[in-house]
């Protein structure tokens, strides 16, 4: 791996504690940081270098996933960390930061790569990348990288801007766009579940298919977010990136050994086979729900509308159901439902392949069987289950066979991406044709709900989200599998 130093914007805030610092801990206890590296924490408030260090080992201390078993080691590791204040807006403060990355590139003999993650709120990034480019800190003699996380853009003329400006100062290739989910291990696992699998392969088209179901339930509410949340709601919080990307890990062909390239064109190929909904065509295929008052793990919730921060006549959605359909020669006229929501009855991140019944044969179901599912568990459980008919005492009766389990020591999102983006390996990152392709498809959405073209359903905290999301998948005949 080629040596570099990390710039980190909004080094003092959260996201670096909580993720960015421990993933960069256990990467670098793997052996997979390189061996010269320097990285520059930024923010507003004004620490020492050695504040920030005892700040970083407080981070991992609370949030690795590994104990600290070796001091020397992590002491080798807090020290490659120096701190500079940085005013965003300043260009001067840029100048300063260029002398002090190249007196440490210096000192370290370190090439000028350098990594711009953006850990700091979307309306920074275009002040940030421009910035950036006009100080002069992407030197020639090196690369240059800059990492940003969602959300990009509020709908699609807004990321269409964003990402306008954002070009101006990096070419596509020189942006990784961070789609955490897409850092998960069952989620990456998707890109070889057909293509490695002559078993699946076999099946893995309308012909076999009954329904694909995409579930990411929470138990959390709004949390301390409702200035954010409530101007995004589920759909802009999770379905345009999270549950848009799983669809399309899912339903990607890709042939064996496939380049980032192969996975970057064929996801953009199921996003363009997407049949688009028209605005009137949203509330047949569009549940948006809010959950009011009501328990999880025996614990009394408020309504959404009661949580703080919170207007008492909120419409914003806290639950989405949508049924799509991708209309390729493989998926054309399998439906694809996927939902997502807050104050669930439990933290799920699953898929469901849902087969046919066997052709021209009693139905397995009427003998008491079931059918036959592949179940991919995402979060937080990982592994993979398939059920299948056994006979017991002259009746049909589903098992379920659990062919993978992950093993709990697996490195985390963020480790996955921050590695890759240190190697300059695009996979699985978001791609700017996917993510306008995903605001594109979602803006009708946002459209009708706006105009509340669409009811807002209620659902209890703590159930399984509103009923009207069971009814859209009753209407094909089909129901949600292992709601709890
Ligand atoms: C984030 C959303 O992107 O994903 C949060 O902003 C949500 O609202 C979170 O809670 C869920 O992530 P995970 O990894 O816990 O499923």
């Amino acid at each position: 791996m080629e040596p570099v130093t990390f710039v980190l914007f909004g080094a003092t805030g959260d996201l670096a504690k909580r993720k960015i610092y421990p993933a960069l801990y256990n990467l670098f206890v793997d052996g997979k940081l390189p061996e010269a590296f320097s990285l520059i924490g930024l923010g507003r408030r004004d620490w020492t270098d050695e504040f920030f260090q005892s700040n970083i080992e407080q981070s991992l201390r609370q949030f690795s996933r590994r104990e600290i078993q070796d001091q020397a080691l992590m002491q080798s590791f807090i020290r490659k960390f120096r701190y500079t204040v940085l005013d965003i807006g300043r260009t001067d403060d840029y100048k300063k930061l260029l002398g002090i990355i190249e007196e440490r590139e210096r000192a370290l003999q370190l090439p000028p790569n350098r990594m711009f993650y953006l850990s700091v709120g979307p309306e920074y990034f275009t002040t940030i990348a421009s910035n950036i480019a006009e100080s002069g800190l992407g030197s020639a003699a090196g690369w240059k990288r800059l990492v940003i996380e969602k959300p990009f853009g509020h709908d699609l003329q807004s990321a269409r801007d964003l990402n306008e400006h954002l070009g101006k100062s990096f070419a596509e290739e020189e942006i990784f766009r961070i789609d955490h989910y897409l850092g998960k291990p069952m989620v990456q696992n998707l890109e070889v579940l057909e293509s490695a699998n002559p078993i699946i392969q076999a099946l893995w088209s309308n012909r076999y298919i009954a329904n694909v179901q995409i579930t990411a339930s929470e138990t959390v509410g709004v949390e301390e977010r409702a200035g954010y949340y409530d101007h995004v709601g589920a759909v802009r919080d999770m379905f345009q990136n999270h549950m848009l990307q799983m669809l399309m890990m899912l339903a990607i062909h890709l042939p064996h050994n496939s380049s980032p390239g192969d996975v970057r064109k064929h996801k953009k190929q199921v996003m363009e086979a997407l049949i688009p909904l028209s605005k009137s065509e949203v509330s047949a295929n569009v549940i948006r729900g809010q959950y009011t008052s009501g328990s999880i793990g025996g614990n009394p919730v408020k309504g959404y509308r009661s949580e703080p921060g919170i207007g008492a006549g909120s419409m914003n959605d806290t639950y989405i159901a949508a049924k799509l359909q991708v209309d390729d020669y493989f998926w054309r006229g399998v439906p694809f439902y996927i939902r997502t929501g807050k104050r669930l009855s439990e933290k799920s991140t699953r898929i469901v392949v849902e087969f046919k019944e066997a052709l021209h044969q009693a139905s397995t179901v009427a003998l008491g069987g079931a059918p036959n599912l592949l179940l991919i568990e995402i979060n937080p459980n990982e592994g993979i289950m398939l059920q299948l008919n056994t006979k017991e005492n002259g009746e049909l009766k589903p098992v379920q066979i659990q062919l993978h389990e992950s093993s709990k020591d697996i490195p985390e999102a963020y480790e996955n991406l921050i590695f890759d983006a240190l190697v300059g390996n695009p996979t699985f990152f978001a791609h700017w044709d996917e993510v306008e392709l995903a605001w594109a498809w979602v803006q009708p959405i946002l459209d009708a709900f706006q105009e509340n073209l669409v009811p807002l359903a209620s659902y209890e905290a703590g159930s399984n989200g509103p009923a009207e999301a069971d009814a859209l998948l009753a209407e094909d005949g089909f129901h949600w599998w292992f709601d709890s």
